[in-house]
C-alpha cells in the first residue's frame, strides 16, 4: 500500500525556501508514527532538508544528482533511484509493503494516480509559501478519520489529521 503523507495549510502551501513553513511539533510526531518502520519516498530537495537520515526507516531517494547518488552509494539505509520509471520499478517490487510518500510536490504529483491513502494535515493557518501540494482528486477517496486538534503551547495553529482511503481500496 502507497501512503502520502503531508502538511497544508490554509492555501495548500506545503513548503518555503526548502524547509517547512511552520513549526508543529504535533504534527512531526504524528509523521513518526506513521512512517516509523516503512520505507519513505522523496525528491532530493526534501531528503537534503532532513536534518539526518530518519532512524528506522529506508530512504527512497528520487534524484539524478550523480554526486549524490555516489555519496550515498554504500549506504544501506538509502536507495537512490534516478528516473520515474525506476521508481515505480522499485514500488512495484515492493507493493506488499507499506510505502509512505513523504514529498515534495514533485513525488506527489507524479505518484497522485497510484497512491491507496492520504493521511493529510491541514493547518487553519495560512503561510508563506513557494511550494503548493499537487491537486489530489478527492473524489476518488472517501474521508475515512479526522482529528482535530486546537493549539497548545507547543503547537500554535489548529490543525486536523484528515485520513482518506481510496475507493477501489476499501473492504
Ligand atoms: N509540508 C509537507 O508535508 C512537505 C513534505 C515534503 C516536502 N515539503 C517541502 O516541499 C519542498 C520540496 O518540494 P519540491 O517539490 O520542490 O521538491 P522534491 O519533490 O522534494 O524534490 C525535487 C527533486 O526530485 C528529483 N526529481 C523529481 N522528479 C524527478 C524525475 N522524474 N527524475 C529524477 N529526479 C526527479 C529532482 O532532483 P535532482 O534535482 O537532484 O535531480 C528534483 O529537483 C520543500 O520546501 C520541503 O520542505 C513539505
Amino acid at each position: 500500500m502507497i501512503t502520502f503523507v503531508w502538511a497544508e495549510d490554509q492555501k495548500g502551501q506545503i513548503g518555503l525556501n526548502g524547509h517547512l513553513p511552520w513549526q508543529l511539533p504535533g504534527d512531526m510526531k504524528h509523521f513518526k508514527e506513521l512512517t516509523i518502520g516503512h520505507p519513505i519516498v522523496m525528491g532530493r530537495k526534501t531528503f537534503t532538508s532532513l536534518p539526518r537520515l530518519l532512524p528506522q526507516r529506508l530512504h527512497i531517494v528520487l534524484t539524478k544528482d550523480e554526486q549524490l547518488i555516489a555519496q550515498y552509494a554504500a549506504n544501506k539505509q538509502v536507495v537512490m533511484v534516478n528516473s520515474l520509471t525506476e521508481l515505480n520499478n522499485w514500488l512495484t517490487a515492493h507493493q506488499q509493503e507499506q510505502i509512505s510518500v513523504i514529498g515534495g510536490n514533485s513525488v506527489f504529483s507524479a505518484l497522485k494516480d497510484r497512491v491507496d491513502c492520504l493521511e493529510r494535515t491541514v493547518i487553519d493557518a495560512t503561510f508563506a509559501g513557494d511550494t503548493v501540494m499537487t491537486a489530489i482528486d478527492y473524489q476518488q477517496f472517501n474521508l475515512v478519520k479526522r482529528v482535530s486538534h486546537v493549539p497548545n503551547q507547543q503547537d500554535k495553529y489548529p490543525y486536523a489529521f484528515l485520513t482518506y482511503l481510496r475507493k477501489e481500496v476499501q473492504k
